[in-house]
């Protein structure tokens, strides 16, 4: 099975992380999760998940947060543990998504300042030629931010805007999340079950 580093940023979107974390983990994957300060306030903000900084509480409450068990494993990582595992290059992914990425995640990645855990993972994702993928939200966005965004491109990551599509029809906010979650995991090659593959419009 593989193994994915999973980055937490401050950007609003914390339903659309607990439906990655939980695709990866039925799916049979190894998660390496870390999460940014402003990451765990919108945690707690959106979905009253109480995340604290302390790898094995917050692993046990993302897990409940994500209703899922294994067969995966969730490891979580303090923001600024440099000696983790996913801070080096010689510790084999399959991909990182970073979900959401805040404005100011994705500027510091794009400059390659490394200044968290978080920063470090993806800088190493992106020096390994391994898959970045980025699920940026802001609105509307600057010059600054596209720009941030072209380099990104530009250096071997991939940039999905969480702009879900309408054609399917989605009954639910939770059908909309999903939409999103699908796609991040399809692009990281993970197997979604829940992923509704756009076939042509259905014959009355
Ligand atoms: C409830 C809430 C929602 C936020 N939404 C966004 C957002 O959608 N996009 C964004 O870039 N920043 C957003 N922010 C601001 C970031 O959290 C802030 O810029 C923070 O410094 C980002 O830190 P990080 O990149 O280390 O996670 C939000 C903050 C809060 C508290």
């Amino acid at each position: 099975m593989g193994i994915y580093v999973l980055g937490v940023a401050g950007a609003s979107g914390a339903p659309y992380t607990v439906r990655v974390l939980r695709g990866l983990i039925e799916a049979g994957h190894g998660v390496h999760a870390v999460i940014s300060d402003a990451g765990r306030r919108v945690m707690d903000l959106e979905l009253d998940v109480k995340l604290y900084g302390e790898p094995i509480h917050d692993r046990e409450e993302l897990l409940h947060a994500a209703g899922v068990s294994g067969p995966g494993e969730l490891t979580v990582y303090a923001i600024d543990d440099y000696a983790a595992a996913i801070a080096s290059g010689s510790f084999h992914t399959d991909g990182m998504a970073v979900v959401p990425c805040s404005v100011g995640t994705l500027g510091r990645i794009a400059a390659g300042l490394g200044s968290n855990l978080l920063e470090r993972a993806a800088d190493v994702t992106l020096k390994e030629r391994r898959r970045l993928l980025l699920v940026p939200r802001e609105m509307p966005l600057s010059l600054i931010h596209l720009r941030n965004m072209v380099s990104l491109t530009e250096a071997g990551a991939e940039i999905l805007p969480p702009a879900p599509g309408f054609y399917q029809r989605p009954e639910t906010v939770q059908d909309i999340v999903d939409s999103v979650a699908a796609r991040v995991l399809d692009r990281l090659g993970v197997e979604a079950s829940f992923l509704k593959r756009w076939a042509g419009p259905e014959e009355d």
